[in-house]
C-alpha cells in the first residue's frame, strides 16, 4: 500500500539557514472532515501537501467530493456527496477519520466507518467519540467490523467528557454545527487546532463560542455557506526543526513561526541551552550551546508540553551533557523510538511511562526504522548529529506529517536523500 522509502542522512554538520513552516496537519484534517457538512465549496489555503492530507482527500473523494489543488490551496466541493460509508481500506490509515462520522451524521443523519487506524502509539480507543454521538441521539451498531450510525436528528445537549481529548472535542464541535438546539461541551481539550477549527466553522456560518477553554458551546444552524480559510503554521514541525538545530548545535531562522503555541516547548528549549529571539515575525534560534540535560519533562495536554514533540526532544537529550528524565502522560506506548536511538549508541532506560536518558558524547549512524510519524522525525534528527551515515527506513511514516522534510533539511545545510 505504501512506497517503501528510506531517507539516508550524512551526519555531523550543524544546521544553519532559514525555513518556512508548513501549514498545520492537525488543523487541516478536522477542517477537511468538517467540509462534509456543507453542500458547497470550501477552500483551504496553506494546506500541507502531506500523506495524511492525501488520505483524507481520498476518503472525501470516495464519499463523492470533488477536490483540486492549486499550489497549497485545496478546494473541496462537497455539493454532490452520496456515499456515507467509509470502509477499512480508508479508515484504517488514519485515526482521525472517526470524526467524519459526526460530519456525515450532521449532513445525512447516517454514516458508517470501519474502526480507525493511525500511528501505533498506544491503545487509542474511540469510546469518547461514540458516547458523545450517543448522547446527541445517535444509535450505533458494531456490525461486520463496521460502526454503523444513524439518527432521526442530532440533538444539542450538555456533554461532559470524562477526559480531555483533542479528537473528541473536535468531533463534538463538528457534530453540533447542524444539530437541533445548543450543544455545550465540557472538559474540552484546549489545543490551538480546536480554536482554529472553530474559526474555520464560524467562517462557514456556524456559531461556536468558548473554543480554547474547557467549555465550548455550539448553537445549531440550518445552513452553511462557501468559505476560504488559511491554515496556520504547524507548531509540531516548528518544534521539530528547533530540535534539529539543537541536536546539531546549529543556528536557524524560522519564517512564520507559531511562537505563542510553542511556549511550553520553548521553555524546555531554554533549559537545554537553546536561545531565541523573535524579530520581524521570524524566530531566530541559536542552539550552539543546547547541550543541557532536562531533569524532568512531562507531556501534558495543551498548554503543557506536547506529546508530539516528546520523541524529537528525546533525540536531542541523547547528546546532552548529563541525565534527563521524560514522563509520557498522554499515550501509553510512545517510546518505541528509544530502541532505535539505542541502536545508534544512545543510553536510554525505559520503565513504563518513564524514560531515563544518560547523555552520550556521540551517536553513530546505522540502519534504523521509523516506528511512527514523530518518532521517525526524531531518528532523522539523530542522523543529522550522528557520525557517518544513517538510513531511516519506513520514511512513508514521516511523510504523513512533514512536507518534503528532505528539502527543508537541505535548505538548512544538512544532507539527506530520499530513496525509493
Ligand atoms: C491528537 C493529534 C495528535 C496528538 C494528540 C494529543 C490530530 C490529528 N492528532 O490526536 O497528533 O498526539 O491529539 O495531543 O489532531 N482517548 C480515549 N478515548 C477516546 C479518545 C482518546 O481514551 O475516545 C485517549 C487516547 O488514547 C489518549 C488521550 O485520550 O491517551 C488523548 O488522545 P486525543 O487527545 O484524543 O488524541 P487524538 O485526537 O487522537
Amino acid at each position: 500500500m505504501f512506497d517503501l522509502k528510506s531517507i539516508r542522512i550524512q551526519g555531523g554538520c550543524p544546521l544553519n539557514g532559514t525555513v518556512r513552516i508548513q501549514g498545520s496537519k492537525n488543523a487541516a484534517l478536522p477542517m477537511m472532515a468538517a467540509a462534509v457538512l456543507h453542500r458547497g465549496t470550501t477552500v483551504l489555503h496553506n494546506c500541507p501537501r502531506i500523506a495524511d492530507v492525501s488520505f483524507m482527500e481520498k476518503i472525501l473523494r470516495h464519499l463523492g467530493a470533488r477536490t483540486s489543488w492549486k499550489g497549497n490551496s485545496l478546494s473541496l466541493d462537497c455539493s454532490c456527496l452520496q456515499n456515507t460509508s467509509i470502509p477499512a481500506e480508508y479508515a484504517c490509515q488514519m485515526r482521525c477519520s472517526i470524526i467524519l462520522l459526526g460530519a456525515l451524521l450532521g449532513r445525512f443523519g447516517r454514516g458508517a466507518i470501519a474502526p480507525p487506524g493511525g500511528c501505533v502509539i498506544g491503545k487509542r480507543p474511540v469510546d469518547l467519540h461514540l458516547s458523545l454521538l450517543e448522547a446527541m441521539g445517535v444509535h450505533i451498531e458494531d456490525e461486520n467490523e463496521m460502526l454503523k450510525a444513524y439518527t432521526s436528528g442530532l440533538k444539542g445537549r450538555i456533554i461532559c467528557f470524562s477526559r480531555q481529548s483533542v479528537g473528541a472535542t473536535e468531533h463534538g464541535i463538528i457534530a453540533a454545527v447542524l444539530a437541533q438546539g445548543t450543544t455545550c461541551l465540557e472538559n474540552c481539550a484546549k489545543e490551538p487546532e480546536i480554536v482554529w477549527l472553530a474559526e474555520f466553522l464560524k467562517g462557514m456560518g456556524a456559531s461556536v463560542t468558548g473554543a480554547g477553554t474547557e467549555r465550548i458551546c455550539i448553537r445549531g444552524t440550518e445552513k452553511l455557506h462557501d468559505s476560504e480559510f488559511t491554515i496556520p503554521p504547524d507548531r509540531i514541525v516548528a518544534g521539530t526543526y528547533l530540535c534539529a538545530a539543537a541536536i546539531t548545535r546549529g543556528r536557524i531562522c524560522l519564517e512564520n513561526p507559531p511562537v505563542s503555541e510553542l511556549s511550553a516547548f520553548l521553555g524546555i528549549y531554554g533549559k537545554m541551552g537553546g536561545q531565541y529571539d523573535v524579530v520581524g515575525g521570524k524566530l531566530i534560534a541559536d542552539a550552539s550551546r543546547a547541550y543541557g540535560p532536562v531533569t524532568r519533562l512531562e507531556t501534558e495536554v495543551y498548554p503543557g508540553f506536547s506529546t508530539d514533540l516528546q520523541s524529537p526532544v528525546m533525540a536531542v537529550l541523547t547528546l546532552a551533557r548529563g541525565k534527563s528524565h521524560i514522563r509520557e502522560n498522554i499515550f501509553e506506548d510512545r517510546f518505541r523510538t528509544a530502541q532505535e536511538l539505542v541502536r545508534m549508541g544512545a543510553h536510554i532506560r525505559l520503565n513504563g511511562r518513564d524514560a531515563y536518558i544518560d547523555g552520550v558524547k556521540r551517536l553513530s549512524g546505522c540502519q534504523v526504522k521509523a516506528q511512527e510519524l514523530r518518532g521517525g522525525a526524531a531518528l532523522i534528527l539523530a542522523g543529522l548529529a550522528a557520525q557517518g551515515e544513517t538510513c531511516v527506513e519506513n520514511f512513508h511514516l514521516v511523510e504523513r506529517g512533514y512536507e518534503r522534510i528532505q528539502e527543508d533539511i537541505a535548505a538548512l545545510g544538512g544532507r539527506a536523500v530520499v530513496e525509493e
